[in-house]
């Protein structure tokens, strides 16, 4: 028998259609369109408008666009994880609502948070699953409401992040597609320079950390920004390496999209001309758990079978890393 490899056989998405152009940031905070652009990349994002929805609707609106796309049967599924950073309450799990949601009644769920990284390093979790021969079907969803905890008079934190869904299904290939090699890292030394400091463990909520505005992200952006060029760059550089892999050889680079810059300097690194680059942060900003996922669904009419695709991502914490795919199917 061959040796049993993690494949994704179908991806979905979802974004909310409030579309927050540069323009109407331009109302909110000192800042303007050119600034963004050139600094980030970014011209639009999408915000979930509506009171009373949190991430689990993005969640199962992507699930569900999965599900349609490749004519699944839910109660096939054994398994789903939530990435995100945004759960919709701290307790209970959120993938736990959107299993049940979707029709999985066979799976167990759960949600995994690493920050930006939080679906790259699901990627490696529902891979794992699959290699052990204990689970067949593994649907990974990377969902964020961003908006949710972005300060709307902070111009340095509410020009990029923007909020959206995708979704892949893993499952199991003898042709030795899918999963190649992860390399995933973290550094605690991040935690100073991108948080929420109010609402967990160390700094309750009160009165008080809501007037100080404390449940928002803050972030020191300049050193964020050293990090992740050097974080990205380096494993996906070193997962070709490791891997024998030339530039001719990588089809794809699915990078975390946080800002255009990054994603450049990371292609720059291992000698990627942009064709090979995909790209849709000028669309969607910063969605966090989602980028990904919502890359790969944007693009998957191009991805073909046995193409060499490099993950890169970087997150708070830090968390960081790069994993190394051979995609599995072409879109019919
Ligand atoms: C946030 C980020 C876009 C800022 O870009 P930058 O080129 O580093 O800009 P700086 O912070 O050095 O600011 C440069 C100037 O622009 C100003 N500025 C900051 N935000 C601005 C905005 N939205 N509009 C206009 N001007 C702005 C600053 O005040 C500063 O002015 P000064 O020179 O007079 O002091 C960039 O640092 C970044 O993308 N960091 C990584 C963030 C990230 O990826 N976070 C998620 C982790 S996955």
């Amino acid at each position: 028998m061959n040796k049993i490899t993690a494949a994704i056989t179908a991806v979905g998405s979802y974004v909310p259609d409030f579309v927050m152009s540069n323009k109407v940031l331009e109302t909110l905070v000192d800042t303007n369109d050119e600034w963004i652009t050139s600094r980030t990349g970014i011209k639009e994002r999408r915000i979930l408008k509506e009171e009373g929805q949190g991430t689990s609707y993005l969640a199962i609106k992507a699930a569900q666009n999965l599900i349609e796309r490749a004519n699944i049967d839910p109660n096939e599924i054994d398994m789903v994880i939530l990435a995100t950073t945004t759960p919709d309450m701290p307790v209970a799990a959120t993938g736990v609502y959107v299993a049940s949601q979707i029709g999985a009644t066979n799976a167990f769920a759960y949600d995994l948070q690493a920050a930006c990284s939080s679906f790259l390093f699901g990627m490696s979790t529902a891979a794992a699953h699959i290699q052990s021969g204990r689970y067949k079907k593994i649907l990974l969803i990377g969902a964020d409401k961003m908006s949710s905890i972005i300060d709307y008079t902070d111009r340095s934190t509410c020009i990029i992040f923007g909020d959206g869904a995708g979704a892949v299904l893993f499952e199991p290939n003898e042709e030795g597609l899918g999963l190649q090699d992860e390399f995933l890292r973290s550094d605690g030394v991040g935690r100073d320079f991108l948080k929420i400091e109010a609402g967990g463990s160390i700094m309750p909520p009160s009165e008080e950390t809501v007037k100080s505005r404390k449940h928002f992200v803050q972030q020191d952006g300049k050193t964020v920004f050293k990090y992740a060029v050097s974080g990205m760059a380096d494993v996906s550089e070193k997962i070709m390496q490791r891997n024998n892999l030339t530039k001719e050889d990588v089809n794809w680079l699915v990078a975390h999209q946080a800002n255009r810059r990054i994603i450049d300097a990371t292609a720059n690194r291992i000698g990627l001309e942009q064709e090979k680059v995909l790209v849709n942060i000028h669309r969607y900003g910063n969605t966090t758990s989602a980028t990904l996922p919502l890359l790969l669904s944007d693009f998957e009419s191009q991805l073909k079978k046995g193409d060499n695709l490099i993950f890169a991502a970087f997150g708070g914490g830090f968390t960081w890393g790069a994993i190394y795919l051979k995609w599995a199917y072409n879109k019919q």
